[in-house]
């Protein structure tokens, strides 16, 4: 008989190896190798001697379609995440990092939909029965007919579910907990994750019953289990936020029935979790207006839009490379910004500490950044406010030159409802915005803006 393969599969990234090394050659860490039998378990594939295969209809793709059948939670954030409900049969990863309250928007959403006739059944395997009721306790929600479980092994909670009458969404928190007995490795392993993963979406497929698994993922987002069952799953939403603020941000990153890009704004309080509806209110809440250094971008997040504050600070450095850090922004696209200011605008920041900083703990993913940051840093480094009326956005190039970013109409409409009356922006915005009693600052190249700033005297504009 055949030896068995035996492979060598790296529990950070998934990455399988056919001997042993002490590094892993996908993502470099050291000692993450376990043996593993790549044919075995559920998630493994057929053997060698497979049978020859059936032949399967093929269609056209014109056709019948259905819209997904969805339901809703009726928390809004969490229905706008996810596309506008979870849909029958679906299966949603929810990761973020431990205690950023995963564990809490799944109880409340539970609680929900069981308020509102859903079967919902909850399965922990982190904390004990006693424990989820205490957490439903404190959101005063204890009398919800929510179904709790506390097991971690798959065939137990497959058989539960088979014994009941069929549930509408079942919770498995956390992914990483679970074990199957059809792989012999340790419960977080790469394969347990994902053979655990396989048979529960198998069993939302073949039920409808919609699941959602959580996932705890670290800051670098490198852990075994979310990301390795992240192309399995028909969408992928993480739970951000950061630890010393209290509001959360629910985002897609996959949905393959509906659109990615979207968020949902929570702000966590005493009484679980809350809904934002007005995200630029929040982010704008602290501002200082009279301070250097400080505009306000008008982003988007999918079809939203987010004012947020960008703040940044020049000083005269001590060191002989001086520092550049940044929080909320990405550190390439800072540099980008930076050299354009230097080789097109005669800004001279090369012997300058440089720190950048969304405001609220905010992430802002977006090139259309760029200008708001470039206003940002003169102000800081000429000591002049930037007028508190005024919004920016717009995406830098290398040459110099500001191009148009999309969306314009939706960013001015809402800087336009939070009280802002000017806007800094790519030119030939005039042809394309339909909003009006907002006045266009239209630039062409960097240089412009830089020239504006500049001259204006210390207080006027
Ligand atoms: P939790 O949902 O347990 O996080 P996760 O499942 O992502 O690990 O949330 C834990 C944190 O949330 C904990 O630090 C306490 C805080 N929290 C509140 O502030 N208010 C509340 O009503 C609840 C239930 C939790
Ligand atoms: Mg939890």
């Amino acid at each position: 008989m055949a030896r068995p393969k035996i492979e060598f599969i790296c529990q950070n990234c998934g990455t399988s190896h056919s001997q042993w090394a002490g590094k892993c050659d996908g993502c470099g860490e050291w000692n993450t190798l376990t043996e593993g039998n790549p044919l075995a378990g559920v998630g493994g594939g057929p053997g060698r001697n497979a049978a020859r295969g059936r032949e399967v209809a093929l269609y056209s793709l014109d056709g019948e379609i259905e819209e997904a059948p969805r339901f809703q939670s009726d928390i809004g954030e969490l229905d706008r995440a996810t596309g506008g409900g979870f849909v029958h049969g679906s299966a949603i990863l929810l990761g973020g990092e431990p205690g950023i309250g995963k564990s809490t928007i799944l109880m409340q959403a539970s609680v929900a939909l069981a308020k509102s006739g859903h079967r919902v059944v909850y399965v922990s395997g982190e904390e004990a029965v006693a424990q989820v009721r205490l957490r439903a306790k404190r959101l005063g929600a204890d009398a919800a007919p929510v179904l709790l479980a506390a097991e971690t092994n798959v065939e137990d909670i497959l058989a539960t579910l088979n014994g009941i009458e069929k549930p509408s969404l079942v919770i498995l928190d956390s992914v990483q907990t679970l074990w199957t007995s059809t792989v012999d490795s340790a419960p977080g392993t790469v394969s347990q994750v994902r053979s655990s993963a396989q048979l529960l979406i198998r069993y939302a497929k073949q039920t409808g019953t919609a699941i959602i698994l959580v996932g705890h993922v670290t800051k670098d987002g490198q852990i075994a289990g979310p990301r390795v069952v992240e192309h399995m799953v028909d969408a992928v939403l993480y739970f951000e936020g950061d630890g010393s603020h209290n509001f959360r941000i629910l985002r897609t990153v996959k949905n393959r029935f509906g659109p990615t890009d979207e968020i949902g704004v929570f702000e966590m309080t005493g009484e679980g979790l809350q809904e934002v509806a007005n995200p630029s209110e929040l982010f704008l809440g602290e501002r200082n207006r009279v301070s250097p250094g400080a505009a306000v971008f008008a982003g988007m997040e999918g079809t939203r839009p987010v004012l947020v504050e960008i703040q940044a600070l020049v000083a005269p450095s001590t060191l002989g490379t001086p520092r550049r850090a940044v929080v909320g922004w990405d550190n390439a696209r800072l540099s980008m910004v930076l050299a354009v200011l230097e080789a097109h605008c005669g800004v001279r920041l090369g012997s300058h500490d440089i720190y950048l900083n969304v405001a609220g703990g905010y992430r802002v993913n977006e090139p259309a950044a760029d200008l708001a940051v470039a206003a940002a840093l003169v102000s800081s480094l000429t000591g002049l406010a930037l007028p508190d009326n005024s919004v920016y956005f717009g995406e830098i190039s290398l040459s110099g030159m500001v191009r148009p970013v999309a969306q314009a109409d939706a960013r001015l409409k809402e800087a336009q409802k939070l009280g802002f009356t000017r806007a800094s922006l790519a030119s030939g915005a005039r042809k394309t915005v339909a909003v009006s009693g907002l006045e266009l600052n239209e630039i062409e190249e960097l240089r412009e803006l830089v020239v504006q700033l500049a001259d204006r005297k210390p207080q006027g504009q």
